[in-house]
């Protein structure tokens, strides 16, 4: 965050620095604005193909966190001297791929030596004014949709100590490399009040950033959502990322606790996610609706919680179903 640096006013800076939002939006015409964004990171699998797609999927997705069209991209690749030039090539042959995908194309970028690979996008949208979605808009009453299951951090973690089933590694990545493209389209009809991903800051921490964006407080059930298999097991026996440290951290005393809850499944709230999915807040009526179209569709989405009212500031409250 530079937000303690000088800027100057200008109103068509639509979020910026301050929104604590997914994506910079610049309004250039009344009807148009741009929304700028770029991600990149070191490799979070094995299988450089797969890295490239997830990285690229994952940065492309605060494009759609926006409620945006993505429009085009460039590279942004660091990697060692000695590193095979076909790992190089799969790189960026999955983060094309995904681009394509992503129906835009990747016009150019940067590569430079660095002592280990790291790759990403930096990627521009369009999208009109009045159908910007951001962090803000929330609802009290409105019902909480999560896209995709929740752990990626604790998994890879596990994978690193040779833990995990093939099955389930593979199943990971694919949620990885799933565009949210898919899951805005079908909730969009269906007047989505407020949008983010879930990346890096976790659940509870991209969470706090929608309830803080709209003046609300959000409440979790943790038995509801949905976790990768196995994923608790690994939380219980301590395999937990040090980001997941850092995201309770920084979500500090605005989290609390109603009843009993699980450890392990806190835990998991707090896990870092590479390319997580959308949490999208609409009214439950419209909830319904978009998770029977989500079913029709085949893909996840599951109610996660509701927004509730703002006491004093906003906070993250965590539950279960059965209190
Ligand atoms: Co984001
Ligand atoms: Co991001």
């Amino acid at each position: 965050m530079l937000s303690g640096l000088k800027s100057m006013p200008d109103p068509n800076i639509l979020v910026g620095f301050d929104g604590k939002d997914d994506a910079a939006v610049y309004k250039v015409r009344d009807d148009l604005c741009i929304v700028h964004t770029m991600d990149f990171f070191p490799p979070v699998v094995d299988d450089p193909y797969d890295y490239g797609r997830i990285a690229a999927a994952n940065a492309i997705s605060d494009i759609y966190a926006m409620g945006a069209t993505p429009l085009m991209a460039l590279n942004i690749l660091t990697f060692p001297g000695c590193l095979a030039p076909w790992v190089v090539k799969e790189i960026l042959r999955g983060g094309n791929d995904k681009a394509l995908e992503a129906g835009m194309n990747i016009l150019g970028g940067h590569t430079i030596e660095d002592t280990e690979p790291k790759y990403g996008l930096s990627v521009i949208g369009i999208v009109h004014p009045d159908e910007l979605l951001s962090n803000a808009g929330a609802q009290v009453g409105d019902q909480l949709i999560l896209t995709k299951k929740i752990g990626t951090g604790i998994i890879a973690t596990a994978v690193k100590a040779d833990l995990v089933e093939p099955e389930l590694e593979q199943e990971m990545n694919e949620s990885m490399a799933l565009l949210n493209k898919y899951a805005l389209e079908i909730a969009k009809p269906h007047n989505i009040h407020s949008l983010t991903d879930v990346t890096g800051f976790g659940l509870v921490g991209h969470a706090l950033e929608m309830a803080e964006g709209s003046e609300v407080s959000i409440k979790f059930y943790l038995d509801e959502i949905p976790y990768f298999d196995t994923a608790e097991e690994f939380a219980s026996w301590g395999i937990i990322p040090a980001g997941a440290y850092h995201n309770r951290n920084f979500v500090g005393d605005k989290k609390v606790v109603e009843g009993e809850i699980i450890q392990a499944q806190e835990d998991l709230v707090f896990d870092p996610q590479t390319s997580g999915g959308l949490l999208i807040a609409l009214s439950p009526e419209d909830a319904a609706n978009a998770l029977k179209d989500f079913e029709k569709a085949g893909h996840l989405a599951v109610i996660v919680g509701e927004v509730v009212p703002a006491e004093d500031e906003p906070k993250i409250i965590l539950t279960t179903k059965g209190n």
